[in-house]
């Protein structure tokens, strides 16, 4: 029996709802299929959306999608996708296959998506490859109320009323395919980019988010906190788990050995000091009126494409071992809600970890998918302390703790959420509540073999089942037999 302990009496505030957000590059079949269609398609949509696909979203309450990249962002020009589509040039997709993109799906489809699916819009701005008054004109398009050139513009195009875009970013991994800059170069870049980055409605005043680090480079996420951290809100950090021996042979995503979902989970549960490690930093530049926040708006799985599939397309497929690693994340976001205040996972569909896989009409809802319906009430929740008493379970030369835990409540209810990471056993729990006492509590899982996926012919291999929960102690405790290599979610009702 092992225990997990819930101190309803510490917190470390609210867990912000833009933890649970997603990002939408124009890569492989993401945008393109993945969410706009063509009338020809005869795929049920509104204005281009997937019906499916939107309904979907809305269903795990997706609360805010970055786009357009990613490395696609610094070359992007967003004048190229406004205006009467058959007028829009087409370009090529230099980063993600070389395909022709015909910018039909531009910032009016976006921020079209975005109201479809109730998610606020992310949109990460071209300093690789653009200019400050490309950028600085984008803004005043999307937020400019009143009468300008690029309000009036918008007009011209349809859209009356400004979006209001709260959320820009100040270019993307400009310490590689964002410009190769060095973070002094960079720094500066931030600086000039971000003073035209105006707000146009003190109601809807914009949030900059500038490039932050590649992983654990701290000297990059340094110096631009340092130089260029008073005009920004917060910084960005990139983390993808990455296994195998090298890039080339990296893991494949449904064929893999045990050892190999021991250094998944070891290289996910590294984000956490990563995360550390860049806090302290922002904590250090931070002038006392002004606290950098961090925004790890790329993070997931990285594994070979499926075979047959466009190598630039990074399609892959999405197992429990994927579900483990989603929940990993997720608990160690919650967990740091006090500075992260925003996580987008890489990407929303039909790419690296997605949530839902298309082929044509079909679509499917990945495990990871799964998760983030287990996640959702810990939206805008009040985070609470909680620890898990865990083992280390060891494979080789990984060993891993075998609970991972985080919680909060709402409305009369704590949402637990649980990750057994040991892939051979069930773990009968004990929770312990402290702080409140509990009248009813409701467990759901995703559990499965490790590779246990979903197809488009077989859709419901994993999906969320229910599991018996009981209070006990009088109401100061939760028994809970969770699955092997299960993510579960302990819904309990506060007397
Ligand atoms: O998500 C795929 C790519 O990974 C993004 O375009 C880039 O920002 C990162 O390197």
């Amino acid at each position: 029996m092992a225990h997990i302990v819930v101190n309803t009496k510490k917190s470390k505030g609210t867990v912000n709802k833009n933890i649970y957000g997603q990002f939408a590059e124009h890569l492989g079949r993401c945008i393109y299929e993945g969410v706009f269609v063509k009338e020809e398609e005869g795929i049920p949509n509104v204005n281009g959306m997937r019906t499916d696909v939107v309904n979907a979203l809305k269903n795990i309450k997706v609360p805010v999608i970055r786009w357009p990249g990613g490395c696609f962002a610094d070359t992007y020009h967003w004048m190229d996708g406004i205006g009467p589509a058959e007028k829009r040039k087409k370009i090529v997709n230099t980063n993600w296959g070389g395909v022709t993109e015909d910018n039909s799906f531009g910032t009016h489809e976006f921020l079209e998506l975005c109201r479809q699916v109730g998610a606020d819009p992310y949109i990460c701005g071209n300093v690789g490859s653009g200019t400050v008054q490309e950028m600085s004109d984008w803004v005043e398009y999307c937020n400019m109320g009143g009468v300008s050139p690029m309000a009036d513009l918008r007009r011209q195009n349809g859209h009356e009323e400004p979006w209001n875009v709260k959320y820009w970013g100040i270019g993307n991994e400009n310490w590689g395919c964002g410009g190769n800059m060095t973070p002094e170069y960079y720094a500066d870049e931030c600086k000039r980019y971000s003073t035209f980055v105006r707000n146009y409605d003190n109601d809807h005043p914009v949030y900059k988010i500038a490039c932050g680090a590649n992983a654990d480079d701290l000297n990059w996420a340094k110096v631009v906190a340092e130089k260029a951290g008073q005009f920004v809100d917060a910084l960005s950090l990139h983390y993808y788990t990455v296994t195998g021996p090298d890039w080339v042979n990296k893991n494949k995503a449904t064929e893999f050995s045990k050892s190999d979902y021991f250094e998944t989970v070891k290289k996910t549960l590294r984000l956490g000091e990563i995360m550390d490690e860049n806090i302290a930093v922002l904590k250090r530049a931070s002038k006392d009126d002004h606290q950098l926040k961090l925004i790890v708006d790329e993070w997931g799985n990285w594994f070979q494409v499926e075979p047959g599939t466009n190598p630039g397309f990074l399609y892959q497929q999405n197992t429990i071992r994927d579900a483990v690693v989603a929940g990993l994340n997720l608990n160690m976001f919650n967990d740091r809600c006090d500075t992260v205040v925003m996580a987008n996972i890489a990407q929303m569909i039909n790419v690296l970890q997605a949530m839902i896989l298309t082929d044509g009409p079909k679509m499917i809802l990945t495990p990871t998918y799964h998760v983030y319906d287990l996640f959702k009430d810990h939206m805008d929740a009040r985070h609470v302390e909680s620890y898990a008493e865990t083992e280390d379970l060891k494979d080789g030369d990984y060993e891993i703790p075998s609970l991972s835990v985080s919680s909060s409540e709402k409305e009369g209810k704590l949402c637990i959420t649980v990750v057994n990471t040991d892939p051979d056993k069930e773990a009968d729990i004990d929770i312990i509540v402290g702080g409140v006492k509990v009248s009813g509590a409701a467990a759901r899982t995703v559990a499965g073999d490790l590779t246990a996926h979903n197809t488009f012919d077989k859709p419901d291999t994993v999906s969320i089942r229910e599991i018996a929960a009981e209070v006990t102690d009088g109401g100061a405790g939760i028994k809970v037999k969770l699955p092997a290599s299960s993510v579960t979610s302990i819904i309990a009702t506060e007397m």
